[in-house]
């Protein structure tokens, strides 16, 4: 049975050899990687392990990358940042529906606000929104193109404690609605087992684990932790 399932799903990414330098410093050395579709997948790795950089090359939108290794990746793709991005003299629909037409584009927009929960924010202005709100209005921004591929990085890195959570819980929920395939880029190790059905670390510009969490199975929340505290070199008993 196994063997059958894995023939069906086809990757959504496919990178082969990349590599990416800069002046002469090596921070992506090789990688091979892929991401099947639907996946949610999360990278972790320290601050400078080339997360952003891997992000950048899978969207395309690392120039710098050419002719190193090959990339096959999905026509609609989304990324969104740690800042919302929004541009401050739209209102929010009109941000959500930024380079989109089509004469259904508006119900669109407007369907993908109320998924986020910003019904009937449509008028407002991005400074008129909560860090948090601003965020959702990012992932509306994102779905409103049913991207078959989203990239996140660090979405919710500026974000409070609570409100994380319900955002965790949102992208969860629209992740299990659309099934892009997901790369989150998160520094946070739980996070990461929470989201994603995969959680990678990126060292020395390799991919150093690649570990698979299975929801079903035996293993809890606190094994996968230290499995990959360890491969980011952190103790769990430090301060
Ligand atoms: N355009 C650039 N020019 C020169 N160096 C760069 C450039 N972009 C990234 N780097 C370097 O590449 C390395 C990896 O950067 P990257 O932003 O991918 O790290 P990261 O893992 O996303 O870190 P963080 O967790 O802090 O966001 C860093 O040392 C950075 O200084
Ligand atoms: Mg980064």
């Amino acid at each position: 049975m196994a063997p059958h399932t894995e023939q069906l799903t086809r990757p959504a990414v496919r990178l082969r050899g990349l590599t990416r330098s800069f002046e002469g410093r090596t921070v992506l050395d090789g990688i091979d990687l892929d991401l099947p579709e639907g996946q949610f997948t999360a990278l972790l790795g320290h601050s400078g392990s080339g997360k952003s950089t891997l992000l950048r090359a899978i969207a395309g939108i690392d120039h710098g990358v050419a002719g190193s290794g090959t990339l096959t990746a999905p026509e609609r793709v989304s990324v969104v940042f740690q800042d919302s991005r929004l541009l401050p003299w739209r209102r929010v629909l009109p941000n959500v529906l930024l380079g989109l037409d089509g004469k259904d584009a508006e119900e669109r927009g407007r369907a993908a606000l109320a998924e986020v929960g910003l019904g009937g924010r449509e008028r407002a202005w991005p400074s008129e929104l909560s860090g948090g709100e601003q965020q959702r209005a990012a992932l509306a921004r994102s779905l409103v193109r049913e991207p078959e591929l989203l990239l996140a990085d660090e979405p919710f890195g500026a974000l409070d404690a609570l409100t994380r959570i319900k955002m965790h819980a949102l992208l969860r929920q629209l992740w299990e609605r659309h099934r892009p395939s997901v790369l989150l880029v998160t520094h946070d190790v739980d996070e990461a087992i929470v989201l994603a059905d995969r959680v990678l670390v990126l060292e020395d510009g390799r991919i150093a684990l690649d570990l698979t969490i299975d929801r079903d199975g035996p293993h809890a929340h606190g094994e996968y932790r230290t499995r990959l505290l360890k491969a980011l070199g952190v103790s769990e008993d430090a301060p």
